[in-house]
Order: structure tokens, then sequence, then C-alpha cells
């Protein structure tokens, strides 16, 4: 089965075996054939935070769980419960719709519902862990249902237990293991607007709106992303191609000592964080290329494939790029910056 479909990068590779689950019954029945039990599995939602280096040898379950519902609209919170299958972006503009507001500054993220507390996805000041409520999964080697809150997701900055392969006994790693089948999303009340991002604030300065409601933000928020990002169907790429790595006070002194441009946040436990972005397009990679991988040239922080549909990047051409990259970036500034996109 051909996954350049299936993967925001436009890489080819192949599967052996791909089975579309549209409800839980669908795994259910896959784990009750004697073929399938034991066969290793991937589960793959938007494939938009992805790299595939080679054919993937697992079963890979596509996910397509569709639905939308509303299960609780009380004084503290509006609670909807989505398929993983359903696109995020879609599902966001819905509950906008609805005049159910909270998920505004996450518009425009690709991938599905599924995929999104998978890497704790957040943009604009809102991850996804502070608008969630519970999620529901299928543990594929015993085939229940179980349900976890987000203490149990163990989300982190783009981390969560599900980016996480299955270790000794203290690793609840869930990696292959659970298929996400439904997530609730809890949406607070009253909606307080997060405008605390620099962009989000320069659309302030510029429009004169000082008081934007949620659907002006979404606005604002698509606005950002489509003059920053490149769109996936025009240009293959996986978002954020690293994270923005963390660093001590001290350790951020020395570096604005021979930066003083250097581009970094204070965060509430004393350590900063740094622009990835910054670092890289710092090193001169903006515009670089490794055959058909490439760096955008609006953002460092994204590699693109320039190949298109006809003469993609291959997942070789990204990983060299993108090791080379970290290489440059080591070497100048001493931080070893980490891949956000699973690697396969
Ligand atoms: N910058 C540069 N040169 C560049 C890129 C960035 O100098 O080539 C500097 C700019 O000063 C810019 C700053 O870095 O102001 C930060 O850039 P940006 O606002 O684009 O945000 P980011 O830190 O690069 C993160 C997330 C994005 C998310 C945005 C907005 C990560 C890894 N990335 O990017 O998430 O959309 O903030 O919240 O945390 C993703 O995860 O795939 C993703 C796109």
């Amino acid at each position: 089965v051909p996954l350049q479909p299936y993967n925001s990068f436009g890489i080819v590779a192949r599967a052996q075996h791909l089975v579309r689950i549209r409800d839980e019954a669908d795994v259910a029945a896959l784990l009750a054939d004697a073929r399938w039990h034991d066969t290793p599995k991937f589960v793959l939602g938007g494939g938009s935070n992805i790299v595939l280096t080679g054919d993937v040898k697992p079963l890979v379950l596509k996910v397509e769980i569709m639905g939308r519902r509303l299960i609780e609209d009380g004084p503290r919170a509006t609670v909807v419960e989505v398929g993983a299958g359903e696109i995020w972006h879609d599902m966001v503009r819905w509950t906008l719709d609805q005049g159910w507001p909270g998920l505004e500054n996450m518009g425009l993220i690709p991938g599905t519902v599924g995929g999104a507390p998978v890497q704790n996805i957040g943009a604009y000041g809102v991850e996804l862990q502070d608008r969630f409520d519970s999620l529901d999964a299928i543990d594929l080697q015993t085939g229940e249902t179980f349900t976890l809150d987000a203490a149990q997701c163990g989300f982190g900055y783009r981390d969560s237990v599900f980016k996480h392969a299955p270790g000794g006994p203290k690793d609840l790693g869930l990696a292959g293991r659970a298929l996400i089948t439904r997530v609730r999303l809890r949406l607070p009340k009253p909606w307080k607007p997060e405008l605390g991002y620099l962009d989000l604030e320069r659309k302030m300065a510029e429009t004169g709106v000082a008081e934007p409601d949620a659907r002006q933000i979404f606005d604002w928020v698509c606005a950002i992303r489509q003059n920053k990002l490149p769109d996936w169907r025009v240009l293959g790429n996986a978002g954020s191609f690293f994270k923005n790595p963390t660093v001590t006070a001290e350790q951020c002194a020395d570096i604005i000592a021979r930066d003083p441009k250097i581009v970094h946040y204070p965060m509430d436990d004393g350590s900063i964080k740094l622009a990835a972005g910054w670092l890289i397009d710092a090193c001169g990679w903006k515009g670089k290329s490794v055959g058909n991988a490439g760096v955008y040239e609006r953002q460092a922080l994204v590699l693109v494939n320039r190949g298109g549909r006809t003469h993609p990047a291959t997942g070789g051409e990204v990983m060299t790029l993108a090791k080379a990259i970290q290489t440059s970036v080591y070497e100048r500034f001493g931080i070893l910056l980490e891949p956000e996109p699973v690697v396969i």
C-alpha cells in the first residue's frame, strides 16, 4: 500500500498492509483474527507529524473514527466528544460555529483529533492539555477499552505517553500499544481570550481591535499561520521539525553574551526557552537543501519537500538535512536540537 497520500511530507514509502478503522468494532474484529492478533501495529492519524525513512513493516491502522457531539454544557465548561479521525481544524471551526469558544488559538493545526494528544499540539499560547478532558483508547494487545485523564496521558511540551515505546515496568509508554478512539475537550467558562503571544499582540496593534472575540482570534491565528507556515498540500512538510530547547538562565546568559539578539522566553520554572527557528536561521540554513529536502525560507524551523509528488524528497534526505542542522547548531551554540516529529 503506498503511503505517500497519507503523510504530509509527501514522502514515498509503502506499508505491507493497511486497515481502515471506522469504529471500535473494526479493532475488535481485527484483534479477534488470529492472523493479526500478534502482529506489530502502527497507528496512523493524519500523517502530519511523521517522517517515513523506509517501508513500514508493522500493520498500519488508519484511524477514521468520526463523530462530534456535545456531552456537557454546564456553568463551568462545555465538553465535546470528538472521533479520533475527525480533522482537527474542521472540528475547531465547528466548535466556534456552535458558540463554544476555547480552541481558537489552535486553528489551522494540521492533522486529526486523535493525533492531537499524541504530541500535545499547541500554538499561540494554548496547548491541547489546557483544553483536555479525557480520551478513550483501545489496548491493541488485550482489546480492552480504557479511558485516560490528563495526568494519565503524561502531557509535556509536544510529548505524551503515546509518543514513547513501552519499556520497563516504570515506563508506561503506549506507542504502538494504544489506539485513541475518541477525545473529549473541555472548554472552560467564562471564556477568556489568550492574547499573550507576540504575533497576536501585533495583530491587535495593527488592527486597533483591543477586545477580540474568539472568531477574531481564530481568523488572526489562521492568517499568521498561512503567512509563516507552508501549506503541506502545496509544499510537503511536518510543521516544526525540532522542539524549542530550554536552557538554564546561566547557559542563556552565556549565549546572550555572544549573540545578543537570540530570541528567548523565560519559563515559569526559571528555565529559558529558546526559539529553535532563530538558532537555525542564525546558522544560515534558510533556503538550504539536501537533495529535495529543504529549509523553508520563511521559517527555518520547518523542513520542506521541494520535489512535490513527482520527485519527492526521501526520508533519508530529510534526516541528512536534519542531522547537518543539528551539528551546526551544536557547534555554534552547544545546544542539541531534538526532532519534533516521530521518525519511522
Ligand atoms: N525566528 C527566526 N527565524 C526563523 C524562525 C523563527 O528568527 O526562521 C524567531 C522569530 O523571532 C520568531 C521566533 O523565532 O518570533 C519564534 O518563531 P514562531 O513564532 O514562528 O514560533 P516557533 O517557536 O518557531 C512554535 C511552535 C509552532 C507553533 C508556534 C506558535 C514548536 C516546536 N513550534 O514555533 O508549532 O505554531 O510556536 O505557537 O514549539 C509545530 O509544532 O509543528 C508547530 C508549527
